[in-house]
């Protein structure tokens, strides 16, 4: 519903099913301050969205797929300046410096407020504001939170009605003094009465994205793409709900969520935190290789990304994907890794700077072992195969709604959760880091997950392939001081009767030759099952230096019993000399957060060194 703004408050027409005062009131604000020449309340409504959709068709934002291709879906190519997150333009703006910590960009929130004052100032000029009421999480569930975008692009409209549970009845909820968690995006790309506009409409001088911790609230500037414009996904479920969860007593994570049924029925739902574009939708949607899947066993779809973890009364960890869709990384994504993802994205799903086939389709690389002879890439030009540029840009994504995944949980909107007995933790490492281990208890996992690293990708901006510590897969999203997050975990564990068995694992791990060591996708199953039936403790593994392993006989080869033992002990190898280097170089991030570090992870680092120091024979094999 479009309602005519005339610079006046008085005229701003609010909808009689907003009751909520305080929420009237800023929305008040925010208009007299961006100044848009509209505003559109979103009511969520799949009319509303066709409608938003067709709009952005006419002004040349979305091309529409072929309908018999690719029903209902759409093409969006971006500014090729506006592709990813911007971690060094993101802030978490606590009252003190050191609450935010040295792993976090930090400015004093008063000056914040003020850049933020003049940049907002008219900001929306010549283009339409859209309230977007959404839940964290089912609408209504006690685990749940809302927020309310005030956005001044459609685009971030039609993505949050996937990704979050976006529309009027986030209202109802809200009632009359419900909370929610105040929200505001602007592209930041006024426009002068006559301008033409752009088709993907962007900061180029300017990008703020702002987190005030104390007042739970969000400001950002300058960027449409992703979790800079979607703030439901890394600015609330993450950087905004740390601080809730450490304030309350749970866990914000940057996880998916998966469930494994076993033949005899029994579940067990892990939570998997991979950094950005580190595996975490295609474990989600696992297939388990084919002897698994004839025997009975089931991986099942909770979440890709974003979990919410508390304790529940019986003494068990219950988690929630707070979101409604996948924005997932499409290079890569085939039938043959993540048949899946290719089948939930079948239809209604929002490709963002993936190529177009001349038939009305999308592409991208790795989506079949043939590219197509003639594409038009994702800046829009002519492109074959002997073109040097990819035709997707790699931290292209789609966006669909989680309910067509197959593998979709039955329980992935029960509002109590689902009961977690592992975590597990893994970044990409083509060197040093074995393919599995479990840690000995919960505060050997901490460490692990403390000092993760992972080599970079395009999901962020940095120098790709080289390796930065990774705490938790949370370096981008922890909203507070790194080192109070660890310590966080470190209290939450003591509150656990039984708490989850921790496991780190290594998919990436290459040879001298640059080839991969570890098949993975659909063959990372046989690494689950025995982490499944570790976290039940059943299954057999040995004692090493870092933890337990298992050893090749341990895993179920059948299918892949060409997979030899020597591969086996190559991808599972510790090299000594290696991990006293790895060990050594976690100093680096202990002596950064050093003022609050709990002192447990410098007990389990002398540990570790001592353990492979003097590491008896009988570990050599490992070597
Ligand atoms: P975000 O959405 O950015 O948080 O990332 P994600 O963790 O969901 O990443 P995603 O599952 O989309 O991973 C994408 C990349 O990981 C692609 O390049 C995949 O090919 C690669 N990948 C995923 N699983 C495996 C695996 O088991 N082995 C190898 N070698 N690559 C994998
Ligand atoms: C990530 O980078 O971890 C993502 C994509 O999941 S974005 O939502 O853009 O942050
Ligand atoms: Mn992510």
């Amino acid at each position: 519903m479009a309602l005519a703004y005339n610079d006046t408050l008085t005229s701003l027409q609010f909808p009689d099913y907003i009751r909520h005062k305080k929420l009237r009131q800023w929305i008040a604000e925010m208009v007299t301050l961006c100044k848009p020449d509209s505003v559109f309340w979103c009511d969520g409504s799949q009319e509303e969205y066709d409608g938003l959709c067709e709009e952005l068709v006419e002004k040349g934002t979305f091309i529409r797929l072929n309908p018999e291709l690719r029903p209902n879906s759409f093409l969006c190519r971006s500014d090729p300046a506006d592709v990813a997150r911007v971690e060094d333009r993101t802030f978490i703006c606590s009252l003190s410096r050191k609450e935010a910590g040295p792993t976090n960009n930090w400015v004093n929130p008063r000056e914040m407020h003020k850049t933020l004052s003049t940049l907002f100032d008219g900001c929306m000029k010549g283009r339409t504001m859209y309230i977007i009421p959404f839940s964290m999480g089912p609408l209504g569930s006690h685990i749940s939170y809302v927020g309310v975008e005030l956005s001044d692009s459609a685009y971030v409209a039609v993505n949050m009605r996937i990704m979050t549970r976006m529309g009027r009845a986030v209202y109802d909820v809200l009632g009359e003094d419900g909370q929610f968690v105040p929200c505001v995006h602007s592209v930041g790309q006024p426009l002068e009465p006559g301008q033409q506009d752009v088709t993907w409409p962007c900061n180029h001088e300017n990008k703020y994205i702002v987190h005030f911790p104390e007042e739970r609230s969000i400001w950002s500037y300058g960027s449409g793409y992703g979790g800079n414009a979607l703030l439901g996904k890394k600015c609330f479920a993450l950087r905004i709900a740390s601080n809730i969860a450490r304030d309350e007593g749970w866990l914000a994570e940057h996880m998916a969520l998966v469930g494994v049924e076993e033949p005899s029925g029994e579940k067990t739902y892990v939570g998997a935190a991979f950094p950005s574009a580190c595996g975490k939708t295609n474990f989600a949607m696992l297939v388990p290789p084919k002897a698994f899947q004839e025997e009975g066993w089931k991986v099942t779809t909770v979440g890709d990304d974003i979990a919410w973890i508390k304790l529940g009364k019986d003494g068990q960890l219950y988690a929630i994907n707070p979101e409604n869709g996948f924005f997932g990384v499409a290079p890569g994504t085939n039938y043959k890794t993540n048949p899946n993802a290719m089948d939930t994205i079948r239809a209604n799903t929002i490709f963002t700077n993936v190529a177009l086939t001349p038939e009305g389709d999308v592409w991208w690389e790795g989506m079949t072992d043939e590219p197509p002879a003639e594409l038009i890439d994702w800046h829009g030009n002519p492109w074959t195969p002997e073109s040097k540029e990819k035709a997707a840009h790699p931290n292209s994504r789609f966006t669909v709604p989680a309910s067509q995944c197959p593998t979709i949980d039955p329980a992935w909107e029960d509002p109590n959760g689902v009961p977690i007995k592992a975590f597990i933790f893994g970044g990409r490492r083509s060197t040093v880091n074995p393919l599995v281990f479990q840690a000995f208890n919960w505060t050997y996992g901490v460490y692990f997950a403390a000092t993760m690293g992972s080599e970079m990708t395009a999901a962020a901006a940095g120098k790709i392939g080289e390796v930065r510590r990774d705490p938790f897969a949370m370096l981008p999203f922890a909203g507070y001081h790194m080192a109070s997050y660890f310590n966080h975990w470190l209290r939450f564990g003591r509150t656990i009767p039984n708490p989850p068995r921790i496991f780190l694992v290594n998919w990436f791990r290459k040879d001298e030759n640059g080839k991969f060591l570890w098949p993975g996708y659909g063959e990372n199953m046989r690494v689950l099952k025995w982490i499944v039936e570790r976290a039940r403790t059943r299954a057999a593994g040995v004692e090493m230096h870092l933890g337990r392993v298992p050893e090749y006989d341990h895993l179920d080869w059948r299918g892949l019993e060409g997979y030899t033992k020597e591969q086996f002990d190559k991808v599972m190898s510790v090299d000594k000399e290696a991990w006293k280097n790895e060990i050594l170089s976690h100093e680096e991030l202990f002596i950064k957060l050093y003022d609050r570090l709990p002192k447990e992870l410098i007990a389990v680092r002398e540990l570790l060194l001592s353990a492979l120091w003097s590491a008896p024979k009988w570990l050599d094999r490992y070597e």
